[in-house]
């Protein structure tokens, strides 16, 4: 572990590299990246910081909206198979037909989306500023995509906005079942639950807070609360624990895992930096296209 630790480390800095990791893989990678973060904030450091290489520890459409925002970068993954499922629910063609049957419509795209998608929406948004995006937006209706839980969740903050909801879904978050409450609460009754907006209705509704990845880790910060039922992936435990070690952290069981999150391993990391091979590529037309619906989201939340 310290010999790849050492072999990332040289190679960073050979290859002008600057690594990020989102806070769903494993805890040895994001020990070892430069910043850890949600897809926001992710977003925003690979689009500032002025390497020239961005190894992106994270799933396919983080890696590609770096590159859309910032095409002179070479932008590489430790596995370019790592792919977000929710991000292949809507097709451009379904954004296409609902377009054309309305007038006053806004395109809105978590940005748990594929480039493709990206290049027919209005803006972007992810769960940390999709609220403050969507009080800017002046149409009466709104197409949210693809994830039908967050945006039926931000509906409930809306009530004069008509809003559009396809049925997409994280298949991790959506499979949460509100049993594991009850089941924990029982014996720890005065547990917080804390619950990211991908998770179903029923959950939202019984959560004490609930937020990105970014802003569930910072809660307990400001809560007398010694006991936290987590609905959102496993991989934030690793903060958590480090961040709060006096506090106690519950999840459902088994432990919610995104698969295609954990794809992504150190070996593959320090490989990935040694060859620079496979980075991502965006054809220059789709990438113009897909480019402002991200500086958009920018623009709106910075
Ligand atoms: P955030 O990182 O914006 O909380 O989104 C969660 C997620 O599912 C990322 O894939
Ligand atoms: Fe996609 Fe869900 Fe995995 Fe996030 S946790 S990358 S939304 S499948």
């Amino acid at each position: 572990m310290n010999d790849l630790i050492s072999r990332l480390e040289t190679l960073k800095a050979q290859r002008d590299a600057v690594v990020l990791a989102h806070y769903y893989v494993d805890g040895d990678i994001q020990d070892a990246a430069d910043y850890v973060g949600d897809s926001y904030y992710l977003s925003t450091i690979a689009k500032n910081r002025p390497h020239q290489t961005i190894l992106f520890c994270g799933v396919r459409f983080m890696a590609e909206s770096a590159k859309i925002l910032s095409p002179e970068k070479t932008v590489l993954m430790p596995d370019t198979l790592a792919d977000c499922p929710m991000a292949h629910m809507v097709t451009p063609e379904y954004v296409n037909d609902i377009r054309s049957a309305y007038s006053d419509l806004t395109v809105v795209c978590y940005i748990n989306s594929t480039t493709e998608t990206k290049a027919v929406s209005d803006v972007c948004v992810t769960s940390s500023n999709a609220k403050k995006i969507i009080s800017a937006i002046d149409t009466k209706n709104i197409l949210f995509i693809p994830d039908r839980n967050l945006g039926s969740y931000l509906q409930g903050f809306f009530p004069e906005k008509n809003f559009i909801l396809p049925n997409g879904c994280c298949p991790v978050h959506d499979n949460l079942q509100i049993e594991d409450i009850s089941s924990i609460k029982s014996s720890i009754p005065d547990a917080l639950v804390l619950s990211h907006p991908e998770c179903a209705s029923d959950i939202i509704k019984v959560s004490d807070f609930v937020g990105s990845t970014s802003e569930i880790i910072a809660f307990p910060a400001q809560s007398a609360a010694h006991n936290f039922i987590i609905y959102t992936e496993n991989g934030v435990a690793h903060i958590l624990k480090k961040k709060y070690p006096s506090k106690v952290f519950h999840f459902p069981s088994p432990p919610p895992v995104c698969k295609d999150m954990k794809m992504i391993t150190l070996e593959k990391a320090v490989h990935a930096l040694e060859t620079m091979a496979n980075p991502i590529e965006v054809p220059e037309s789709l990438r113009k296209a897909a480019q402002k619906s991200l500086v958009r989201m920018h623009e709106l939340a910075d």
